[in-house]
Formats: C-alpha cells, structure tokens, sequence
C-alpha cells in the first residue's frame, strides 16, 4: 500500500515552514523559507504578505520534492501562524492595502492607553478575556482606518478583508480573487479582540468600540474542520485545520487534559495551560484564549503567559552584538563562567508582556562591573529566558486551581541543554522534551490528519508522544530565590523608560 501523510505549514515570525509528517507522528521532510522583518520605525515591525504567500507556493512542493511523495499521497493539509499579526487586502485583487503589521508592533500604545482610560479593562476581559495591549490585531486595524485614506468605507463595503495570516493563506490557497475562502479558527480569532470568547461569534460591542465593520471580518470555524481544497497549490488536497501556532504546539505536545501545559520557546516564548471547557479569567497578567476547537466538540480554553523576546535576545547578541557566529555558539559561550557574575539583561524591546504588561518599559543590563565577560554576558541572555518563564508560572500558579507539576518544553531554543536545566532549576519542577521539537507543526499535521480520519481520535496521538529528554531541578532554594529576587529588581529598572 502506498504510504500517505499530512502536510504542516507553519507561518511564523521569521520563516514559512513546511514539514511532512507519517502516521506515526514522524517528521519526512521539511523546507523552509525566511521573509524579510522591515523596521520602518523604532517599536514598528512589518511583513510583506506577498512574499509570504510566495514563500508557502515555494516551500511545499520541495518538502515534497525531499521526500520524493507525490501529491497523491498527501491526506491534508495543517496551517499554524503566527497570531495577531495583521493583514488588509483587496478582495477583487488579492493585493494588500501595505504591510502587515506585526504582533511584535507597538505603534498603537497611544490608542490602547486611551481605550484603556476611557474604558477600562475589565469590559474587555470580559467580552473577549483579554485586556487591549499593542499585542493583538483590532487596535492595528483602527490604526490602519486612522492612516489609510477611504480604507473604513472600502471596508464597510466588503471592498476590501481583514485577516491574520491563517486567512490570508487559506483564501489564497482556496482560489484568492477568483472565489478564495474567507475563515478564520477560532483560536485566531480569539488573538483579535473582536470574538467573544463564549460564543466564539465576532462582538457587536467590540466591533463598535474599534470601529470594525463585519464585511471585512472573515467566517469563525473550528480549528479541526475540513475547510476546503487548496486549489491554487494542490488541487486534490483538502485544508483540514488551522491554528494559531501556540495553540498548534498544544495539540501537539497532545496536553488534551485540564492541568497540563506546554511551553514553546521561539522568536517569543508562550506557556499554555489547557482549563478545559472552563473559561479561568486570570487576575495575574495572564490571557484567555480558545485553545482549540473541534468540530462539534465543545470549545477547550486555555491561559496564556506570552513573553515577547526570548530566542530573539540571542539573534540579538549573534546579529547585532556579534559576540557569537551562531545561536548554538552561546550555549558554550554560557559554560565558560561558573555563574552570571552578578550580571541580569532584562530584554523588554517591546515592553513587556505577561504577566507585566508594560508598554513603557524597554531593555535593561544591571551588574555591570569590570569583572564582567562576554561569558557572563551569554548567562545572563539564557538565563533571562528562565526567570521571564518562572513570573508566568508563577502567575499560573496563582490563578489555576492546580500547581504545575512539570513542564512540557519545545521550540528551537529546548537545544539549549544549559538553558533547560537553568528552567528546571528555577521553576522547582521537572521539565520535560518530546521526540518531535517541531511541536507548532506537528499539532497543525495531528489537527488536519484528525479532520480527514488519518488520525482516529486524540487518544491515538497521545500514543505518539515520547519523550527525548527530562531536567531535574538541583539549584539550592537559597540561592533559587535570592537570585529571582534580583531578577526582579531588575525589571523594575527597566519600567517606565518611555515617557
Ligand atoms: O503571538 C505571537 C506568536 O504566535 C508568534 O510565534 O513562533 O512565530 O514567533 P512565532
């Protein structure tokens, strides 16, 4: 019998990834692209959706190119996309109205500080369990309506669609001008601030409060559902899942359960407990999010910890420091020194996120003295990464019924083998590496293949998860919580820096 697979694209940050996986979870082949990050501004960051979309028409007949499959043998495809990030495009051209404005952008704090002023939080948490922040798309859009000339009546009209980048691909693969498909899933469209987070149906309130017109709004369909074929790329093949791409590595770090949770460490690092059916509002700087939706399954939710910069501090030593060649090169640079010499870089370029939330602040290095090294200067970025995840887990601590027990890792960053012990060390919980690191792709592949019957049922793929490798924590508790109490003082440092 001729072997079948699954197809997982996954849109991020930096690069448009296209990995093919077997029916036992196993990763064939992969083919990736990089885009380019504009910076027309300090705090702006831009993606050109074109090249994107050309990116994904490029990478997916390679990955099946390496792996000599043809297109019949490809069972579904699984999307997952970097969320929030933003993107308008006119419908009769497929053309975007300019670039998309990224998750990492923080040209709308004047706006958010004022909604949050003159409206305040709790409205928001409310309706759609987030409070408004730089960080998700609806403030972008009533940017874009602010600055794009007749953009509000192009919108109203239907002229012109608005979508993250799940939608953009899928209406382009479907067909784009010529009858593409207009979705979201919602744990995309739970990133807008636009969807009410019970009903999962777009919020007439939040839609008056940013001036969003419903013609521009794509459809809200379930994350595991078989959308449609992917005309344009591969005819015969059916699109059988979307996600966003933290709730992707949920699935596939297959945390199904209520309690258990994933961390990804990426550009970004984002830490997602699954609460189930229940809807948990965080008092303690966390977000509620849809962590997935199956076909008529009831919704699971999930709280959220993002931390903006974590994998991107150490492309920031390597590319604009140079003080290493590659990333893998800080990890030798970190084992050259006992410790970090007193040494903490707190890295909020672009403020910081949870459970902080605070747009005001940018980086900070403290403990600087003449005895400081470049080694020292490598903890300190790896060990950012550890005490950035023990204030979210703290916080999750805070609001979940339950304790975390242990931590599921992965991500590009769980190589880091100094960095995952550091993890365990200061979280005081054992933390735990699967086979497949490639999480985010592997749940969109587990998502799609449920959707078309390649996979049965989630039981199955639990069966699939093995783990590669475990950290225990060693650090004495003394100096565990003296040196998070520095860490701390820290970020206080760095509050406050924009006025
Ligand atoms: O919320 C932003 C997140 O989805 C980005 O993830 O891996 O593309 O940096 P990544």
């Amino acid at each position: 019998m001729v072997e079948r697979y699954v197809i997982s694209i996954d849109q991020g940050t930096m690069s448009t990834r296209c990995i093919l996986f077997d029916h036992r979870g196993r990763l064939v082949s992969v083919a990736q692209k990089e885009h380019r990050q504009h910076f027309p501004k300090p705090g702006w960051v831009e993606h050109d959706a074109i090249e994107i979309w050309s990116n994904l028409q490029r990478v997916v007949p390679r990955a099946l190119d390496n792996a000599g499959v043809g297109p019949d043998q490809i069972a579904a495809i699984g999307i997952a996309n970097q969320r929030e990030t933003t993107v308008v495009w006119d419908r009769r051209t497929g053309v975007p109205v300019g670039h998309a404005i990224v998750w990492q952008d923080t040209r709308t704090d004047a706006l958010v500080e004022k909604l949050r002023r003159e409206v305040g939080d709790d409205f928001f948490v409310e309706h759609c369990g987030l409070s408004p922040t730089t960080y998700f798309s609806a403030p972008r859009i009533r940017w874009l309506f602010d600055h794009v000339d007749d953009l509000h009546e192009r919108a109203e009209s239907g002229e012109v669609l608005f979508g993250t980048m799940e939608s953009w691909l899928i209406w382009n693969l479907t067909g784009g001008p010529a009858g593409g498909l207009h979705i979201t899933d919602a744990t995309n469209a739970s990133r807008t601030m636009l969807m009410n987070i019970r009903t999962l149906a777009w919020d007439d309130e939040l839609l008056a409060y940013f001036g969003v017109p419903r013609p521009m709004l794509p459809e809200i369909r379930s994350s595991v559902e078989s959308y449609g074929v992917a005309h344009a790329l591969l005819p015969d093949v059916r699109i059988g899942a979307a996600l966003g791409d933290q709730q992707a590595a949920l699935f596939g770090q297959t945390c199904f359960a209520p309690g258990e949770a994933k961390c990804t460490y990426g550009t970004g690092s984002f830490l997602l407990l699954n609460t189930g059916t229940s809807l948990v509002r965080s008092r303690h700087g966390l977000l509620t999010t849809v962590g997935y939706k199956v076909t008529d399954q009831p919704t699971v939710y999930a709280l959220e910890g993002p931390i903006a910069v974590t994998g991107s501090l150490v492309q920031w030593f390597r590319d604009r420091l140079g003080l290493i060649n590659s990333a893998p090169e800080i990890e030798t640079l970190a084992r050259s020194v006992e410790d970090n010499g007193g040494c903490y870089i707190v890295p909020a370029f672009s403020g910081l996120f949870a459970p902080h939330w605070r747009s005001d602040a940018r980086g900070v290095i403290v403990g600087l003295t003449s005895y400081i090294t470049k080694g020292h200067l490598a903890r300190a970025v790896l060990e950012a990464t550890g005490w950035q995840t023990r204030e979210v887990v703290d916080a999750m601590n805070a609001d979940a019924p339950l304790a975390l027990k242990e931590l599921k890792v992965d991500g590009g960053m769980t190589a880091n083998n100094l960095l995952m012990q550091f993890l365990a060390d200061v979280l005081d919980v054992p933390v735990v590496r699967p086979m497949v690191s490639e999480t985010v792709s592997l749940g969109a592949a587990y998502a799609a293949g449920l959707a078309v019957g390649y996979w049965p049922d989630l039981e199955g793929l639990r069966r699939n998860w093995h783990r590669a490798g475990q950290w225990l924590p060693t650090m004495d508790p003394g100096r565990r919580e003296a040196e998070y109490d520095n860490w701390k003082r820290a970020v206080e440092r760095s509050f406050g820096w924009i006025r």
